[in-house]
């Protein structure tokens, strides 16, 4: 489901209020906005929001970057299974969490988040991904090689993963607000 159209009426809102019993879960890739959409979707439901990164380096006392380079890739994607796992089996009704872009890819908690949440795939375009991941110098992947070969290869292998959520909304270059109204919209389709 593309949401293209991103007027919320009343009703869908009040809908989204009543009826959300499960995690909102945002995949997608590195840049693509998980974590600034997120926590203004929660603010406009009026839950709590958790960036599972942040989870990650908070269980491991580490930064991502300091894990990749003391363990390695299979060791934070381990931490990253448990920590969702973890989020999802906590949860109490509603909230939102954003993922990391490769979590959605891992077999078990692709199956998890499909079977107890509501998974939203964020997609944008390569030029605007390249764009919002330059700002930041703290994603491992992206040192390895070229930023934007990375990302184009990265979102075509995972792709067919993303495309396992059944909400599928399009995250333009410019303000996040259109994408969270995006977001709210596909939900309340959704429910
Ligand atoms: C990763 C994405 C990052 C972070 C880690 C690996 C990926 O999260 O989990 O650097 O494999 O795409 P964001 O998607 O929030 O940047």
């Amino acid at each position: 489901m593309d949401t293209t159209d991103k007027t919320l009426s009343a009703e869908e809102l009040a809908k989204i209020n009543g009826g959300m019993d499960r995690p909102i879960v945002l995949v997608g890739m590195m840049g693509v906005g998980k974590s600034s959409v997120g926590k203004r979707v929660a603010g406009a439901i009026g839950c709590d929001f958790v960036d599972a990164d942040e989870e990650i380096e908070r269980s491991a006392q580490m930064t991502i970057p300091e894990i990749f380079e003391n363990f390695g890739e299979d060791y934070f994607r381990d931490g990253e299974r448990r920590v969702i796992a973890r989020l999802i089996e906590e949860a109490d009704g509603a909230i939102v969490i954003a993922t990391g872009g490769g979590a959605f890819c891992n077999e078990e908690t692709r199956a998890l988040i499909l079977d107890k949440a509501i998974p939203v795939w964020l997609d944008s375009d390569i030029d605007t991904l390249v764009e919002r991941t330059s700002r930041k110098d703290n994603r491992p992947l992206l040192k390895e090689g070229d930023p934007r070969e990375i990302l184009t290869r990265l979102r075509s292998e995972r792709e067919p993963f993303y495309s396992r959520a059944p909400i599928h909304v399009i995250s333009e270059s410019g303000p996040h607000a259109h994408t969270v109204a995006k977001v709210l919209k596909g939900i309340a389709q959704w429910l």
